[in-house]
């Protein structure tokens, strides 16, 4: 594909306009056309970023002739069913996090995109930082030894908003699906698979969801990750890797951002600035289009199999909360 790339944007919330001005900072990469459930806010989304081609409802979207790679951008409930109306209709896929519900659904979509020979990646962005590729070198070429343990917060007050999609079951709110799926999505890529043993602990809020919760998570070989989600507290979002040579902080914010500071025994400490191209949103998507380009049906900075280890993982941290989720009944 030597032409520009033709984006479709299904959903017109918060993180779909977040990833628009991403894409923006991409020169091969037009955004065509948008979707959403009503013709009004597509019109409106339309208008304020300048898509020429606005659909009312998804289907239509999926069906866009005019449309190379659909970006999901819906709720976490609706991934699955929306994630598969693109595929169906033949398009590449983007899906946003948390790729689905739970880990059957991220199987049926898996297997969509695979029977059908189709791209499709999870958009964990974080994967895709300046900041986090650097610490994969690093965890790669051993320069903090063996990481031991991994620990995480990721934690903030959403306010009292019973109908706002963090707290209200019916959009799969909670903070492990919001937020904890970071500090999870990043154990895994720090100890490179998924835990053989797992422990948990949540506080259900009024609205029936974890607003609060931790995990331990013992990897094969004894790497240890420590991980703390809220979303009715502040608890900070840094990361530390804690390694048989060194650690590595990622700070304020291992999750997004740019720094990280790289501590080696009997060397100063060192930190580094990796700004990111664009809003940060743009790496994932240059991933998205460089896959693409070279026919790639899937990432390898971000494999499916991963998200479907992911997916088994969170089920198993959420299992003994007793926490389900509407559609899941
Ligand atoms: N990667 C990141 O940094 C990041 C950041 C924030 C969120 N996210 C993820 O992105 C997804 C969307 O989050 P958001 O913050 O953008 O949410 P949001 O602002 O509430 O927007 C969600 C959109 O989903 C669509 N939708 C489809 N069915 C819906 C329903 N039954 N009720 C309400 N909305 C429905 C709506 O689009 P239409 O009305 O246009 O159809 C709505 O605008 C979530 O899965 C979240 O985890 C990722």
């Amino acid at each position: 594909m030597d032409r520009p790339i033709r984006w479709g944007i299904l959903s017109t919330g918060s993180i779909a306009g977040t990833f628009v001005n991403g894409l923006r900072a991409l020169p091969e990469a037009q955004v065509t056309a948008v979707g959403s459930r009503t013709r009004e806010a597509a019109e409106a989304f339309g208008d304020k970023f300048a898509i020429p081609r606005r659909h009312a409802g998804y289907e239509a979207l999926a069906a866009d002739p005019e449309v190379d790679v659909i970006y999901v951008a819906s709720l976490h409930p609706f991934h699955k069913e929306n994630a598969l109306l693109c595929l169906r209709h033949g398009k590449a896929v983007l899906c946003e996090k948390p790729f689905t519900l739970n880990a059957r659904e991220a199987e049926e979509v898996v297997a969509e995109a695979r029977r059908r020979r189709l791209f499709l990646m999870e958009a964990m962005w974080t994967r895709f930082l300046p900041m986090t590729v650097r610490v994969r070198e690093w965890l790669r070429e051993g320069v903090i030894g063996e990481p031991r343990f991994f620990q995480a917060n990721f934690g903030f007050d959403v306010g009292e908003r019973p109908e706002g999609r963090h707290l209200k079951r019916d959009s799969g709110g909670g903070a492990l699906l919001d937020v904890g799926i970071y500090t999870i999505s990043y154990a895994h890529m720090v100890f490179g698979g998924a835990p053989e043993t797992l422990s948990s602990a949540a506080h259900l809020g009024p609205t029936g969801v974890d607003v609060q919760a931790g995990a331990l998570l013992r990897f094969p070989g004894g790497g240890i990750a420590q991980l703390s989600f809220a979303v009715r507290t502040g608890l900070g979002q840094a990361g530390t890797i804690y390694g048989t040579r060194g650690r590595i902080r990622i700070e304020p914010t291992f999750w997004k951002g740019s720094r990280v500071t790289l501590a080696v025994a009997g060397k100063p400490e060192e930190t580094f600035d990796l700004t990111p191209p664009g809003n940060g949103y743009t790496c994932e998507a240059a991933e998205v289009m460089r896959c693409l380009r070279e026919g790639r049906l899937e990432s390898d900075v971000m494999p499916l199999d991963e998200t479907l280890s992911i997916m088994r993982t969170l089920d198993a941290v959420r299992k003994p909360w007793g926490l389900t989720y509407p559609t899941e009944q």
